[in-house]
């Protein structure tokens, strides 16, 4: 159809750097009225390689600028590189490392993987340390790195942060399914206090592990939880699980949960990692993840630029038939979207439709289901295209079907049918719907059960509809 102008894939309120490819969220960190997202990124190119760490700040997660690139892939004298994988960035405000003036309180320290890489072969994992007194506008690296190395080809992704005046550091044994912990005084030196792993989800690598303490919901208590970057339902998909239970400043030991704890139901939400040095406003942890699946992330459509973040979501712990439940929230506060309604499943003779002139919105939805079915939603729906959210009443799932979402053929493994259990509160189901161009979000129930997910629709502008499900 002539009329209907052809899509950007580019999101409009989720962060992508102006060209080129990323993955994993770096250094999430607040200093001084600035959160800083660091990535890995190729400074060269659409594919993933030169890895190194771009940057972006924001001064309210919404709107993002981009700055030059942070933390540069290095060469050797023998040709071979030192690559800057993914790590974490704290505010080193004691100046324990002493890499900084002495006095001054806003040193940035980035703790980060050295990948060796030799003709395109990884041969080394290290974690090492470069440190910036501009707040992350330029980097120095540590004289001595690396920092910390056991022998392991694949040892990596350090998340730090600070308890009780000592370092912490939570680094992956991606190959064991282990992740170990140590402490440090000065970030520099490192002791082993205790290693975990080989539990829940094992099917695939683990990754990208944080630790960090999370408030309960309507309580004084909080609770620790361990997110790890793991397999999602099939093994041929990355996804996220996590533990939820007790750190005693040594070792970390889970409650006992019954099966895997996901973090997002969809496919394409990985290596989230909590913000460090948050401000006390901030009471809740917050993260932000890589939009994207390693299992097609390379052929996805690029305009020149491949990879995106998930919005920044709030964390809190519910408890839910004796077991805590990580609750998601995304920064843009609930049930205050452009559009907010509440429908009654009753009133629904025919079906309802929203006219879009673009593909990036905001839906908050209360809806009754009363004696009803359940409902189907089409979003994105232009002729031959639309990406399906649909829930059962009886069987109480939630589905995201993108089978038909527009450009869907680059990769096997992406049109996909996501299904989760939702359960209503007192026969409502709430849903807060964030459709941005190429990368859609779902918070139902207010961030119990989340599900992100890419689709690359070819037309600019449709209808959303939504309709009861026929007997
Ligand atoms: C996770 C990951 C990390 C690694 C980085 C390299 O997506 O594989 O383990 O540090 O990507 O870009």
């Amino acid at each position: 159809n002539a009329c209907i102008p052809s899509a950007t894939y580019r999101p409009a309120y989720h962060y992508t750097p102006e060209k080129n490819w990323v993955n994993d969220p770096n250094g999430l960190v607040y200093l001084d009225g600035e959160y800083h997202l660091f990535y890995q990124y190729n400074p060269a190119g659409d594919k993933w390689g030169h890895m190194s760490w771009g940057h972006a700040v924001s001064k309210n997660l919404k709107t993002w600028e981009e700055l030059p690139l942070a933390i540069p892939e290095t060469m050797n004298a023998d040709g071979s590189t030192n690559m800057v994988f993914s790590g974490a960035a704290v505010v080193d405000s004691l100046n324990t490392s002493g890499f900084f003036e002495k006095g001054f309180t806003k040193g940035m320290v980035a703790i980060y993987t050295s990948h060796l890489n030799k003709n395109g072969e990884g041969m080394a994992q290290s974690q090492s340390l470069a440190y910036s007194s501009d707040k992350g506008r330029t980097w120095k690296f540590y004289d001595k790195n690396p920092v910390l190395a056991i022998g392991l080809k694949d040892f990596r992704d350090p998340n730090v942060f600070m308890q009780e005046g000592k370092w912490k550091m939570i680094v992956a044994k991606p190959l064991e399914f282990m992740v170990q912990i140590y402490e440090s005084t000065n970030l520099k030196e490192w002791t082993l206090l205790s290693e975990f792993g080989k539990m829940g989800d094992v099917a695939k690598i683990w990754e990208c592990p944080s630790l960090f303490k999370v408030p309960v919901e309507n309580s004084d208590n909080s609770k620790w939880v361990m997110l790890i970057s793991s397999a999602a339902e099939a093994t041929e998909f990355t996804g996220m699980q996590y533990f939820v239970g007790e750190f005693d400043g040594k070792s970390f030991v889970p409650d006992k949960q019954e099966g895997v704890l996901r973090l997002d139901r969809g496919k394409d939400f990985y290596a989230a990692i909590p913000f460090q040095n948050l401000p006390a406003k901030d009471k809740n942890p917050i993260i932000i993840g890589w939009g994207s699946n390693w299992s097609y992330a390379g052929d996805i459509p690029s305009e020149g630029r491949r990879g995106m973040f998930s919005m920044p979501r709030k964390l809190s712990l519910v408890k839910e038939n004796g077991q805590f439940r990580l609750v998601q929230k995304p920064i843009y506060s609930n049930r205050i979207h452009s559009k907010e309604l509440i429908l009654k499943a009753s009133e629904l003779t025919k079906p309802k439709t929203w006219e879009m002139k673009n593909n990036s919105y905001k839906l908050g939805l209360v809806i009754d289901l009363g004696n009803s079915n359940g409902f189907a939603m089409e979003l994105l729906k232009n002729e031959e295209e639309k990406c399906v959210l649909t829930y059962n009443a009886m069987t109480q799932k939630l589905f995201f079907d993108r089978t038909k979402s527009g450009k869907i053929d680059f990769n096997k493994n992406f049109s996909s049918i996501e299904s989760m259990q939702v359960v209503p509160q007192n026969g409502v189901l709430k849903l807060d719907i964030f459709v941005d161009n190429s990368i859609v979000e779902v918070f139902a129930n207010e961030g119990k059960v989340v599900l992100t997910d890419l689709v690359f629709p070819q037309k600019n502008g449709g209808k959303i509809i939504l309709s009861l499900l026929k007997d």
